[in-house]
């Protein structure tokens, strides 16, 4: 499991990038708290996930608004059709973990 940080730092609707992995996995806190890893590469034309707008547990994406579940990684409306990848995210003593297999 990757540590990415304290769940206190990361506020709802707020995003990490993790530039280490490639293509970089977007950390996202959504409205419910929850916690969701994708990548940060929309399936349409590859904008970050990361500039994008949070709204319940879904994130918008920035250049032509496709709007993705964080949970599944699916997106809901054209021109994205393709899902995102989704990650494993485990929340131990207050710290941030991801389970990432690259
Ligand atoms: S780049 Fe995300 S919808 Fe086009």
């Amino acid at each position: 499991m990757f540590h990415v940080g304290k769940l206190e730092d990361l506020d709802i609707g707020e995003a990490i990038k993790l530039d280490q992995f490639n293509p970089p996995i977007a950390i996202i806190r959504g409205e419910s708290g929850e916690v969701y890893a994708i990548d940060d590469t929309c399936t349409h034309a590859k904008a970050s996930f990361c500039d994008g707008f949070v709204e319940g547990d879904t994130v918008e994406c920035p250049l032509h608004m496709s709007v993705f579940c964080l949970k599944t990684g699916v997106p809901d409306n054209p021109p994205a059709i393709k899902a995102v990848n989704v990650y494993d995210v485990e929340i131990r003593d207050g710290e941030i973990y991801v389970e990432v297999d690259r």
